[in-house]
């Protein structure tokens, strides 16, 4: 085949999604597909034709390579909600103008729930109007809140990133033994879903007893009961670590984060969520006395491709990959799903299935896997969480740092 195709990235990044396009285009290229285009930007660059040839960073030996390597968005993200089909028309013809323009047949976005939903209006929008384009979702969150996927790319490395500084900071925190008790608050986060927030149940280890509490979006949270949690946990030992969402909410439905100020919101009505670990360090130090200290993990989370799962950087490349080939085979209105069929050693495959399905849906941690007291997560988290986590890519260093493959802003 002869037509050439896009991939763009949307959303929050995540330390692997720039392997997905990787995948992309190495797929692509294996297909013998001319020109593979990245979105710069997503959809809301594209909407003004502003791509780029990916052959100019990837065709070298390193490109794929040092891509993998490389954290946030490499072509640019967005959050860009699209328009009701209609009485916005000339939106989508739009899309699909610049798409006959540059002969791209195949569209590929990388993204969650959010970004879904864009797969699914222009899939949508192509079926009703006679369009030959398709249109196939490549799974990324670290909130791994994407339903039928049994997870998404970019949850096992930022998870392997919480466990870590856990595991760190739980260390840390013990230094001063019992002469100077202090309670520190970690904010992680995952929106409304715990999945990121469970993975600090990961660092406990052989070497470390891993966090005393961790408070997910799933449950209800009630500030007299935390502070009530704090102080038994601190009558028995002088270091207390607690893992937060910064989904948590109270009761009346208001975020944490939200209770006595105003927090803004995007394109898709998310608010954005911070603050939640300080406001309850400094409800603790009010209610106790104790020394407090509060952690916001925020862009560093999804950013540290230095601690990446290898496990992680593998599948984001498989479902960029098998993207192409779905849609090579005819599929479109797709999303690739990470399908595990093998637990002991762990094995995944993959399969493509209906975006509509798929496309703003919000899947939350089971009830059973956290334990009655809504503090911690059961065994069953860990046995599916685990393997998500497992293994290393070395980065490529210069300077003594890890190097990056930066796009160059037209
Ligand atoms: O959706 C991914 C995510 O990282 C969420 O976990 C987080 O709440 C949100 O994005 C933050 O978005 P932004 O970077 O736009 O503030």
């Amino acid at each position: 085949m002869g037509k050439n195709i896009v991939v763009g990235q949307s959303g929050g990044p995540t330390a692997v999604i720039n392997s997905s396009v990787a995948g992309v285009y190495s797929q692509a290229k294996k297909l013998g597909i001319d020109k593979v285009f990245g979105m710069v930007h997503g959809i809301e660059g594209f909407l003004e034709d502003k791509i780029c040839d990916l052959d100019d960073y990837l065709a070298t030996s390193t490109g794929v390579e040092m891509l993998k390597r490389t954290p946030s968005a490499f072509l640019g993200s967005c959050r860009f909600k699209m328009p009701k089909i209609e009485g916005n028309e000339e939106v989508y013809e739009k899309i699909f103008e610049v798409m006959e323009k540059h002969d791209i047949e195949y569209l590929f976005y990388c993204g969650g729930n959010d970004s879904m939903d864009t797969v699914k209006m222009l899939s949508d929008y192509a079926a009703a109007h006679g369009k030959s384009q398709r249109f196939v979702g490549v799974p990324k969150t670290i909130d791994n809140d994407l339903p039928i996927t049994d997870h998404c790319p970019g949850y096992g490395s930022a998870a392997k990133y919480i466990a870590t500084s856990l595991k760190e900071i739980i260390r840390d925190n013990s230094s001063f033994g019992a002469k100077k008790p202090t309670i520190c608050i970690v904010e992680i986060m995952g929106r409304n879903a715990g999945w990121l927030t469970a993975a600090a149940a990961l660092s406990k280890t052989v070497d470390c007893e891993g966090p005393d509490a961790i408070y997910l979006p799933e449950r209800v949270f009630d500030m007299d009961k935390f502070v009530d949690k704090v102080k038994e946990l601190a009558a028995s030992k002088s270091s207390v670590v607690i893992a937060v969402s910064e989904g948590v909410k109270i009761a009346d439905g208001r975020y944490v984060c939200e209770i006595g100020r105003e927090v803004a919101v995007d394109a898709f009505g998310h608010k954005q969520m911070s603050g939640t670990a300080v406001k309850l360090a400094e409800l603790i130090a009010e209610k106790t006395g104790y020394k407090t200290r509060a952690i916001e993990f925020s862009t560093l989370q999804r950013a540290a491709t230095h601690i990446a799962s290898l496990t992680d950087i593998n599948e984001a490349f498989q479902v960029g990959a098998d993207a192409v080939k779905a849609a090579d085979e005819g599929k479109t209105a797709m999303m690739i799903t990470l399908d595990r069929n093998g637990e002991n050693p762990y094995q995944c495959g993959t399969s493509a299935h209906d975006i509509h399905d798929i496309a703003n849906v919000e899947r939350k941690v089971p009830d059973e896997w956290i334990t009655p007291d809504g503090c911690g997560l059961t065994d069953d988290f860990e046995r599916y969480a685990r393997p998500l986590i497992m293994g290393e890519l070395t980065p490529l260093y210069t300077d003594g740092l890890p190097a990056h493959l930066v796009r160059k802003e037209s």
